[in-house]
């Protein structure tokens, strides 16, 4: 039965097409083996999906959170990882970027208003030659100070995100404020999954950084709070040790640098990433892929 199915792909057009629906098969057969699927399970697999489906809309996309929290986004990730240590990680891109944020200056501030403890982020953004990548365009995004997305409000404020480009240095300068831990949308069928398996739904404190320069692979990454309670227990697995960084309190007597607040506290990140070069990707099983995921080579380092 399994072959049977598996050889009906066999006139797939493309060889790539062929090899994940045939191996999909295989798997997923394999599954309903495994745990003797009960026809009642089938029929409530079928129900859960189609609620997801029904969950999603231009603002909200209940699969990919599905995908998140079965750890299928985090091990995409990792199978496209550059296996240089040297290059910062990835992690999940999560549902809240949106395209067309505003360009904010460097220095500038791209809380814009939002609720949460000002906070000072600098850094630096360079190659794995240690070369300074000038002009390189960094995306921010990241939840306010109650744990909130702009775009989880009815008001239509854009906040909390933002672009800036790197100076000739490399270097980069914004305020923001300090992330807060925050619960994943747990109100449709991926919060009843959560439950059903006595799961939490937080995600620990963390500011989405996307750094886009030409001649370089795009990095995709969040910085994580050091300290921060769910780092072990983050709702969509997201953490790796490399991308947990120091967030330095300081009080409002201690200066802090130009734009920063008046008379209260704050805070202050600061964090070096490296871009791999662009145009192939080492996976961890050694082979070099380009950016479409074709192989280039079968086993090969960076050297
Ligand atoms: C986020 O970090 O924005 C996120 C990622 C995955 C699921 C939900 C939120
Ligand atoms: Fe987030």
């Amino acid at each position: 039965m399994t072959e049977e199915v598996v050889a009906s792909f066999d006139g797939a057009q493309s060889a790539r097409y062929r090899e994940v629906m045939q191996s999909l098969v295989r798997h997923v057969h394999d599954f309903v083996r495994d745990v003797r699927l009960t026809d009642d399970e089938w029929h409530e697999a079928i129900g859960f999906l189609t609620r997801t489906g029904h969950m999603c809309d231009d603002q909200r996309q209940e699969f990919v959170l599905l995908s998140d929290v079965l750890g299928l986004s985090m091990l995409t990730v990792a199978v496209n990882e550059v296996a240089d240590p040297a290059v910062t990680q990835t992690t999940v891109f999560g549902p809240f970027f949106v395209e067309g944020s505003p360009e904010i200056e460097l220095g500038g501030d791209l809380a814009a208003g939002a609720v949460g403890q000002p906070c000072w982020v600098e850094g630096t953004v360079r190659g794995v030659g240690g070369e300074p990548v000038a002009g390189a365009r960094i995306d921010v995004w990241e939840a306010d100070g109650e744990g909130l997305y702009d775009v989880q409000y009815d008001c239509a404020v854009t906040a909390n995100r933002g672009h800036l480009f790197a100076d000739a240095a490399g270097s980069f300068r914004f305020w923001s404020v300090r992330p807060v831990a925050y619960p994943i949308p747990t109100d449709g069928p991926v919060g009843r999954l959560l439950a059903a398996a006595g799961r939490g739904g937080m995600r620990p404190a963390h500011i989405h950084f996307m750094i886009r320069a030409a001649g370089y692979r795009k990095l995709t990454t969040h910085l994580f709070v050091a300290g921060d309670e769910y780092l072990s227990d983050d709702a969509v697995f997201g953490v790796k040790e490399q991308l947990i960084a120091d967030f330095v309190d300081h009080p409002a007597a201690q200066p802090p640098p130009p734009g920063g607040p008046a008379g209260s506290d704050w805070s202050s990140m600061s964090f070096d990433f490296v871009l791999a070069p662009d145009g192939r990707v080492l996976a961890p099983d050694g082979r070099v892929l380009a950016p479409d995921g074709r192989v280039l080579a079968a086993d090969q380092r960076f050297g």
